[in-house]
């Protein structure tokens, strides 16, 4: 009797320390709790991704290892050499701000294993590295002080842990199953989960407030990995009760399962209309780069143009989503020159036009667009936006719209864009007349106050 009570005191113990740790339920929550805890996010619109790692020494691409199969030994002499000593988050983050973004997600740890914090559970990071101190803690303090909303990315796939199986996405993939098990034998997946629940409880407990966390990525299927291999149910359920009001991407391979992402993301492409998922529109966010790696490529030269970048951001909010724009700093600790003038080109445009970004969505379906321009909305003001992509000669139409209209002005400078309407059938149309001159503002935006 006596034996068996200690035993079950024993066993209530162990499983209070298990839920502890990792909850047995994800949280429920109804569709309109869940706008609201991403509401702050949804009205940002805009946000930077960082891409920083021992990738940005070899700089070009931050699967370097990947591509050129290296071994961890022939990897070696960038974290030796990983000394970036011009890092001040500060400027980053005034950088992010200037531009007009509100939320940052950083790098923790890449696809490469390499650990930007000080992790307990590993030597492969920053503080063993000459740079020798935790770049998260400066990175979380300097953008929170601008007042950004921060975030981390933590690669799921590692190319540096013992126990990570060899895969098809691997520096060290093989041709054939038995190359696979031989070089496999030995590596237990489970020792990397618990690891991966050991860094991902590090991030969001010593750090402060974490407002998103980005899962990267799966790939399931033969010599790939999905939820099992990552236990993915068990990271995310780990990752809400230690920060409950986080947002989370839907690269955990959880797209089915309820409340087991928050957003979908499109990689570098353009959607054509607002995401859906079983038939229902979704958060989105486009994660994009300025050039084609999210890594620091010194030779890569196929720079977006500031209003190229512009556009994609605009696009973005007319169909309802946000953009995460890519920086990939040096291995000295700085941003790139291209980046730091697009960043400065694109503050200078939202300096004077936010309100058309902020807070906005998609228009009603009421509005129709004119050639060459995309709308945005703000539902609570109630205000359209119309963004001239293309300068027109001297007459914009908004067709059908006289009698919703009450006055029309320039977002930039708040001048008044004066109107008549058409005759006959093309009563209710209303004939915008604008100055020959573009204005010198790379997308021109006309705000519209609606009755
Ligand atoms: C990818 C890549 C990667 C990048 C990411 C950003 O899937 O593997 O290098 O970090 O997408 O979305």
């Amino acid at each position: 009797m006596k034996t068996k009570s200690i035993g079950f005191a024993i066993l209530t113990a162990g499983l209070l320390i298990f839920s502890q740790t990792v909850p047995a339920q994800l949280p429920k929550e109804t569709e309109a709790q869940k706008m609201q805890r991403m509401l702050w996010w949804t009205d940002a619109r805009f946000g930077m991704f960082i891409h920083w790692g021992l990738y940005a020494l070899p700089a070009r691409h931050e699967w370097v290892k990947n591509r050129e199969r290296m071994t961890n030994e022939q990897y070696q002499k960038y974290f030796e050499n990983f000394n970036p000593d011009l890092y001040n988050p500060r400027e980053w983050a005034k950088m992010a701000k200037e531009a007009g973004m509100k939320y940052v997600v950083l790098t923790a740890k890449h696809h490469e294993g390499f650990c930007l914090w000080d992790s307990k559970y590993t030597d492969y990071k920053a503080t063993n590295t000459p740079i020798g101190k935790d770049l998260i803690k400066e990175y979380v303090e300097a953008f929170r002080a601008e007042g950004l909303k921060v975030g981390f990315y933590y690669s799921l796939i590692d190319w540096h842990h013992p126990d990570y199986t060899i895969d098809s996405r691997h520096p060290l993939r093989q041709e054939s199953d038995t190359a696979y098990a031989r070089l496999n034998k030995g590596k237990d997946m489970s020792r990397y989960r618990a690891y991966m629940k050991n860094q991902v409880r590090e991030l969001l407990t010593n750090y402060g407030e974490i407002s998103i966390i980005w899962f990267d990525f799966s790939f399931p299927g033969k010599n790939g990995k999905g939820r099992d291999d990552w236990d993915s149910e068990g990271l995310l359920k780990l990752a809400r009760s230690l920060q409950p009001g986080i947002i989370v991407d839907d690269r955990l391979d959880l797209k089915d399962v309820e409340g087991g992402w928050d957003f979908t993301t499109p990689e570098q492409v353009k959607v054509a209309k607002w995401p859906e998922y079983n038939g229902k529109k979704v958060p989105w966010e486009t994660c994009q780069t300025f050039s084609g790696s999210w890594g620091y490529y010194r030779d890569e030269t196929t720079w977006k143009s500031p209003a190229q970048l512009l556009e994609l951001l605009i696009e973005s909010v007319s169909k309802g989503g946000n953009l995460l724009l890519n920086v990939g700093p040096t291995a000295r600790g700085t941003f790139d020159y291209r980046a730091q003038e697009r960043l400065k080109a694109m503050g200078e445009w939202m300096k004077y036009n936010n309100r058309s970004v902020y807070g906005c969505t998609e228009a009603p379906a009421e509005f129709k667009a004119p050639a060459n321009t995309l709308l945005t909305y703000n539902p609570v003001t109630k205000r359209l936006y119309v963004h001239l992509l293309a300068y027109p000669m001297g007459a914009v139409t908004l067709e059908d719209m006289a009698d919703k209209v009450k006055y029309v002005q320039f977002l930039h400078d708040a001048s008044e864009i004066r109107f008549t309407t058409g005759s006959n059938e093309f009563k209710n149309n209303l004939n915008l007349q604008l100055p020959v001159l573009k204005p010198p503002v790379e997308i021109p935006v006309l705000e519209v106050i609606l009755k």
